[in-house]
């Protein structure tokens, strides 16, 4: 059982006025959480039985259960059939990232931060992962990346710009790379804009950093997908939004239930090519809904085209930037997925009136994005090199996703169906059988597989069981190896 002071703790932590409006479960559970991070019970520790807390807080049993399912997603604490839950020795904070008990004892001996602060402390961040291993999703090919041209053309740059490169560039973006970039969205986005309303920044995380603060006060609401990507969502929390999640089925966010929301919200945040993470490309009435919705309660709509270059049956949708006369549409890209992540290059797609006020926040964040890697980036895009890469990777990655979807039939039948996306660089699977989703991703991790859990992306902490599956990152035989692997590792757990 909890010592007195720990329950006492968690009673404060439940009467706060400013947690009234969360689930009981989400309450208790950010509560045991925070006693965690505040290394009131250290790693290996029991926590106490659910039917004790239970029956110690006044609530029923299942909503224990629920919290401690929640903190077990979230890598918070272990449990173990017959002995209990017990706090982790290694905590999971974020997707992909595994802290060390020592980084985790760090993060609970914060100094003195400010309440956003630690809470910003506490969300984890996002950290991707630096040596990917199949099934880590989300990564784009860059063993084949044509590395010599690239080269090539950024000596070209510094031989024709010479020391002038070497000073500060313009906070809004290399002209030449903005014109690129307008270039590309309007031509294969079906965006309408011109260069002097592209701003470049250095990844779509920022992009949607800087809305969040810049276009919404703390404590507003924004709508967001549900399930949705954790990187915006935690851009969200830390800057004190409400996010008020929407379901998404097979045609997107369902805008229905967006229009028919009393309590409105300033802003939506989507990803309409492919939603992450179920893949879904978000259907064209529900786009002009959306973008009359907008117009008439001067919303805005944050769109992220994270990897729309990755469409593989049919011709991708254009986006909504495009199709919204009222320019309520914040249109966000990155070359994260089309080129590599280390480039560190995105960008937004800005309605008039935003550019000055976004152009003078981002010079406050990081000045500008790093000068020669802009103008490099902007010669292989005029030379054609930028289609060219997209147009060669978009094979193989068709054919990764065609072996993996073929594997996951022949091999993991027994376990899981396949939800084939129509794009994207990575697939959902969805558990079949009755498995606890950490048990398999667990169970993966052991045989060096990774696997991103599809529950701790909704909302409430409870979607549909399964996981995502990256294919862009690795060679077919990569795949078969690791997919062989995980048969293996499901069937011993099936049997166990
Ligand atoms: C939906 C979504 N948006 C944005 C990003 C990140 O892009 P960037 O590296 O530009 O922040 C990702 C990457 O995983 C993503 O999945």
């Amino acid at each position: 059982m909890f010592k007195h002071s720990q329950l006492q703790s968690v009673k404060a932590w439940l009467a706060l006025p400013a947690h009234a409006e969360l689930p009981i479960y989400a309450r208790i559970q950010r509560a045991v959480r925070q006693l965690i991070l505040d290394g009131a019970v250290g790693p290996g520790k029991p926590l106490p039985a659910s039917r004790a807390l239970a029956k110690s807080l006044g609530v029923s049993r299942d909503t224990i259960e629920t919290a401690y399912a929640q903190l077990h997603a979230e890598g918070f604490i272990d449990r173990r059939v017959g002995s209990g839950s017990f706090v982790a020795e290694m905590t999971e904070f974020s997707p992909g990232e595994r802290l060390s008990r020592r980084s985790a004892l760090l993060r609970s001996q914060a100094p003195n931060l400010s309440k956003r602060g630690a809470a910003i402390f506490r969300s984890g961040g996002v950290r991707e992962q630096l040596s990917p291993r199949p099934f880590a999703p989300g990564i784009p090919e860059t063993r084949s990346f044509p590395l010599p041209l690239w080269q090539r053309l950024e000596r070209q740059v510094l031989k024709e710009t010479g020391t002038r490169a070497l000073l500060h560039g313009d906070p809004q973006g290399a002209e030449a790379l903005r014109r690129a970039i307008a270039d590309y969205v309007n031509l294969e986005r079906g965006a309408r804009t011109h260069a002097d309303r592209v701003l470049v920044l250095t990844s779509s995380q920022q992009a949607v950093a800087l809305c969040a603060t810049m276009l919404l006060e703390p404590g507003d609401r924004i709508f967001i997908e549900d399930p949705a990507y954790y990187g915006a969502r935690k851009a969200f929390d830390a800057a004190g939004l409400e996010c008020a999640p929407l379901p998404v089925d097979d045609q997107g966010i369902l805008v229905e239930q967006l229009l028919a929301d009393q309590r409105g919200a300033k802003a939506v945040f989507l990803t309409p090519s492919h939603q992450f993470p179920t893949g879904a490309t978000l259907a064209l009435d529900r786009r002009l809904s959306l973008i009359e919705w907008a117009a008439k309660h001067q919303a805005w709509i944050i769109e992220d085209d994270y990897d729309s270059e990755f469409h593989y049956a049919g011709k991708p949708t254009a986006c909504v930037q495009g199709l919204d006369p009222h320019d309520r549409t914040i249109y966000i890209g990155t070359f994260t997925k089309s080129l590599f992540p280390g480039l560190r290059v995105g960008y937004a797609v800005l309605p008039r009136q935003l550019v000055a006020p976004m152009t003078v926040a981002r010079s406050l964040l990081d000045g500008h994005t790093a000068s020669i890697t802009q103008l490099t980036l902007a010669r292989f895009m005029e030379g054609g090199h930028f289609g060219a890469h997209v147009r060669a990777m978009r094979g193989v990655y068709a054919e990764r996703l065609e072996i993996l979807t073929g594997l996951v039939r022949t091999q993991l039948s027994a376990f899981v169906e396949p939800r084939v996306p129509v794009g994207g660089l990575q697939m959902p699977c969805v558990l079949t059988i009755d498995l606890p989703e950490r048990a398999a991703i667990d169970a993966a991790e052991r045989v060096g597989v990774e696997l991103l859990g599809l529950s701790a992306l909704h909302a409430s902490g409870h979607g549909e069981a399964g996981f995502l599956m990256g294919f862009a990152a690795y060679a077919p035989g990569e795949i078969e190896v690791a997919v062989k692997r995980l048969a293996r590792a499901f069937r011993t757990l099936k049997s166990s």
